[in-house]
């Protein structure tokens, strides 16, 4: 999987610019606010139509501008790729893969596959269970894109759950309770299903983050990983119809795959509330590289790998072993500072003023904003 040439139009601070890629590491270099990050966001939009920041898709659009566009040129599995995708500054958007255009968003998933490493990803080991579940989540649409049904499924009749207990204000009459059973039903069987994929995923990543922390991490340490789930043994269906009456009373589904989490730890100590910040930073670390390498080995080919500006925070020799330990493949950093001295980038990016100028023997300049 490959991206080999990138185009925006007024895409976040780009009112139009053209990007080539080199098949192994581009280095985008620039100082603070130059728009090493939009370049990245352009490439993981393509891959999942949103932010990886957080933001919300009209925050991709450039100020002033209608609409955005992204469009990419690349190779997946031998064959050619092309994605272009618009967004409206309303939020709405539109993608062609190889210029058929697809039935629903939801099909782009697996056309490029991107692993992203942030600042923000200390959030996945720091902040509250939702980062994590994410993080799961996203980790199985990865590497099966019908997960993204299940999970879309499950907030869907969740949601309507929660509406019909809501509406009940603490008391069921028959009606209710008859269409409290239909979706009961339909929350077990989504929630289950979720809930195994999940599991099973957990103890998938667990050999691969043990090695991962020890790549990245000063020291060698014990680190675990678990799925803690409240209903899942018992089973979905048994754990609603055992909270049924407490679900009317606070008119809220108060168990379920929802409220999961993903314990972390090092040795004894909780990663959450008891290890350092740079023992945190690294578990953050080790996660998604614990990620990226599950999903090369279940795909069969590593994702776009994406880097943006996290050698600031570590060492040159932990900055190294990240980037050895890493399954090869394409790859991109962004940085406002120095390179990692391992870093042997084949072409390298500088963003300034809003232009792009590409420093390759051979390749000449090709962007401009
Ligand atoms: N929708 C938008 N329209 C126009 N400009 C935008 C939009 N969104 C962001 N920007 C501009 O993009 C700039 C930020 O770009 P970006 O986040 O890519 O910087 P960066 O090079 O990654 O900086 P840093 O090194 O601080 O991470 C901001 O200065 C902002 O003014
Ligand atoms: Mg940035």
């Amino acid at each position: 999987m490959r991206v080999d040439r990138l185009w925006l139009t007024d895409f976040r601070s780009y009112a139009s610019a053209e990007l080539q890629l080199a098949p192994g590491l581009t280095a985008v270099v620039g100082a603070n606010g130059e728009g090493k990050t939009n370049l990245v966001e352009a490439i993981v939009f393509l891959a999942t139509l949103g932010s990886f920041r957080g933001a919300p898709n009209d925050a991709l659009v450039r100020l002033g501008a209608h609409q955005a566009v992204v469009r990419a040129e690349g190779e997946r599995d031998g064959r050619a790729l092309l994605i272009e995708a618009e967004l409206a500054a309303g939020g709405r958007s539109r993608v062609l893969v190889n210029r058929q255009r697809l039935a629903r968003t939801r099909d782009l998933l697996g056309a490029l596959r991107v692993t992203v490493f942030a600042p923000d990803d200390l959030e996945l080991v720091k902040g509250g269970p939702a980062e994590r579940r994410r993080y799961l989540d996203d980790l199985l649409v990865a590497v099966d894109p019908r997960h993204d049904r299940t999970r879309s499924d499950l907030d869907r009749v969740l949601r309507q759950r929660n509406a019909l207990l809501k509406q009940v204000g603490g008391r069921l009459d028959p009606d209710a309770a008859a269409t409290l059973d239909v979706w009961d039903t339909r929350l077990a069987t989504a929630g289950a299903a979720l809930g195994r994929a999940r599991r099973e995923l957990v103890a998938n990543l667990a050999p691969l983050l043990g090695s991962a922390y020890d790549a990245v991490a000063s020291e060698a340490a014990e680190v675990h990983i678990v799925h803690a789930s409240e209903w899942l043994d018992q089973g979905y269906a048994e754990v609603l119809a055992e909270g049924r009456a407490a679900d009317v009373r606070r008119g809220l589904t108060l168990i379920g795959p929802h409220r999961d989490d993903v314990e972390l730890s090092i040795g004894p100590m909780p990663a959450r509330t008891h290890v350092s910040q740079g023992e945190q930073r690294s578990l953050a670390f080790a996660l998604r590289m614990a990620g990226h390498t599950l999903v090369t080995a279940e795909v069969g080919s590593p994702p776009v790998l994406v880097l943006d500006d996290v050698f600031s925070e570590l060492d040159s020799g932990r900055s190294d072993s990240l980037l050895e330990a890493l399954p090869i493949g394409q790859t991109i950093l962004t940085t406002a500072g120095r390179l990692p001295p391992g870093a042997r980038p084949q072409l390298t990016v500088r963003v300034a003023g809003g232009d792009l100028t590409t420093d390759s023997p051979g390749v000449p300049p090709v962007g401009t904003a």
